[in-house]
């Protein structure tokens, strides 16, 4: 079969299953090469499903897999459908399929999210490639958003029956044009493709969400929206999707978006309690797990079982993302 489940030490234990699975190259005769990670996938689809399913991360670390092409072979050995990303953060073609992941400034932390969340098709798959390991800092910490909403619904019951009732409503700013100093990143002519409001507007609407110009930008408004879904794989499992944490902590830009209470309310109108906010921030970052990368590593994620996030780091770093279908 070619390969073999290890442990590592920043692995956490549910339900029996390791967080993430770890697979790496089974090893070989000193002389043999080391077996291609897409020639493994193809070998053993089945099995690396079956771990997605159990563990909601898989990471494949120790094959040979160099650069952006070889990543982009490996995306394709998967066979799932490519995604093709609508959101708001700074992303570059690469090659394929392969994107940089968000271009925000190495200094911020990127906030808990699953990907796409705000729109009416995310992708169900995340794939992650490191082509430049980072000397410190960089990780991209994974948690299994089932476990949030566990611990959420205990210790804030009302909050999350409210959440599960009306959902939320997301205002948003955008600028112009892209600013590079902001993790929003694009401006709404970049964000719709257009120039033409008339054409943004159509667009926006078949995303779901309305616009209201403003002299320098737009405003996007979009909601109610659910913010705990039932995870519709055969796990069943009520996990917390939603963007409170992104908006909350990361929809801040010195002049468009600096009040984050504006920029969330539950569907009735009502504001979300600050604490409560910040109480699952902490829960968040205890369940996590961030794995320092190394160059090579190809990470996959169920993104609808799992939360992402991405830790401050030193530069040089280069991580390259897929997303499929
Ligand atoms: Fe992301």
């Amino acid at each position: 079969m070619a390969l073999t489940m290890v442990e590592i030490p920043e692995q956490k234990l549910y339900d029996g299953n390791r967080f993430p699975a770890v697979i790496s190259p089974t090893p070989t005769p000193a002389a043999a090469a080391t077996p291609r990670l897409t020639e493994t996938i193809q070998a053993n689809k089945q099995y690396i499903q079956d771990q997605l399913l159990k563990s909601g991360a898989v990471l494949f670390r120790g094959f040979p897999v160099n650069t952006a092409s070889d990543f982009n072979d490996v995306v394709e050995a998967f066979g799932y459908e490519e995604n093709p990303y609508v959101g708001t953060a700074p992303r570059t073609k690469i090659v394929g399929r392969v994107f940089t992941a968000n271009e925000a400034p190495p200094d911020h932390k990127i906030p808990f999210h699953h990907e796409m969340v705000l729109y009416p098709e995310f992708p169900s798959k995340l794939l992650f490639f490191c082509e430049i390991e980072p000397v410190s800092g960089g990780e991209t910490p994974i948690v299994l958003s089932h476990i949030v909403y566990e611990r959420m619904k205990d210790k804030h019951p009302q909050f999350v029956q409210k959440l599960e009732e009306h959902g939320l409503i997301y205002t948003k700013v955008l600028g112009q044009d892209y600013d590079p100093s902001s993790a929003m990143g694009r401006g709404w002519k970049s964000t719709f493709g257009t120039e033409d409001k008339n054409i943004a507007e159509q667009r926006a609407a078949k995303l779901g969400y309305v616009l209201e110009w403003l002299d320098d930008g737009v405003k996007t408004i979009r909601g109610p929206i659910p913010g705990i879904k039932c995870d519709s794989s055969t796990r069943q499992r009520k996990v917390w999707f939603n963007n409170i944490m992104a908006v909350y902590l990361g929809w801040k830009d010195d002049a468009r978006n600096s009040d984050p209470e504006k920029a969330l309310a539950f569907g009735d109108g009502s504001p979300l309690a600050a604490d409560v906010i910040y109480d699952c921030q902490k829960i968040l970052e205890d369940e996590s797990v961030a794995i320092p990368w190394r160059k090579g590593d190809v990470l996959l994620l169920d993104n609808m079982a799992v939360l992402h996030s991405r830790n401050p780091c030193t530069t040089p770093r280069r991580v390259l993302a897929s997303l499929c279908k």
